[in-house]
């Protein structure tokens, strides 16, 4: 399982892409929201520091295909590597339809149901994006949905490929690339705290510790 980062932070991108883990971004309208600036100045910098698919959703308030078309296609034009994210409504799908048939990458998001992720998938989408923590929220086994899209998709040889989206905590990363994601999209605090054991802590310390009792600082 590969990971991409859930944010539109550029602060964020940038740390864990020094870390040298992710080799993608997605973000979503409240996210870009929560930047305050244009959703083209964002993602112009996203593209300046990650050299992966990013994806970009259109405006939450364009519900139509047509419209999803003309943004979707806007959305492409911003950089080679842009990913256009659209909600799985059936307008979404038209639009998944159209760009996909011009060669343009498609993330098909807010998937809760695997005959969603199907559809999707048949409708030509790149990527889908099932919901694990929104489903654990209403008491759903959310990395469950997982297992049964990527079987579904094996027993189908679909080759749309899984992000395990709305990832809240560390286990939802094992679970996730247990249940078979072809890829987590994971906020960076939970990056962060993938990195941490309290074991490691303390073994640095003592490592620490016996080194300077003998050599000094
Ligand atoms: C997916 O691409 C979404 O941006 C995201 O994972 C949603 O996460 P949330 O449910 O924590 O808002």
């Amino acid at each position: 399982m590969k990971f991409f980062i859930d944010t539109a932070n550029v602060e964020d991108i940038r740390k864990a892409n020094d870390m040298g883990v992710i080799c993608g971004v997605t973000t979503n309208p409240s996210l870009i929201a929560k930047e305050g600036r244009s959703f083209e100045e964002v993602i112009k910098e996203i593209t300046t520091i990650i050299d992966g698919p990013i994806s970009g959703e259109v405006k939450a308030t364009t519900t139509d295909a047509k419209g999803m078309i003309t943004e979707g296609r806007e959305i492409a034009k911003i950089h080679k590597n842009m990913v256009v994210k659209i909600p799985m409504t059936v307008e979404g799908l038209k639009a998944v339809k159209v760009l996909s048939a011009e060669g343009i990458k498609t993330n098909v998001t807010l998937i809760f149901t695997a005959n969603q992720a199907l559809l999707a998938a048949r409708a030509g989408a790149t990527y889908v994006s099932p919901f694990v923590g929104r489903l654990d929220d209403i008491s759903v086994n959310g990395t469950e949905l997982i297992r049964t899209i990527t079987d579904i998709f094996s027993v189908a040889g679909i080759k749309t490929q899984i992000i395990a989206a709305s990832v809240r905590h560390t286990m939802h990363v094992t679970e996730c690339a247990l249940a078979g994601a072809d890829i987590a999209t994971v906020p960076y605090k939970v990056i962060e705290q993938m990195t941490k054991h309290p074991l490691t802590t303390t073994g640095i310390e003592k490592f620490q510790k016996d080194y300077i009792a003998v050599f000094g600082e």
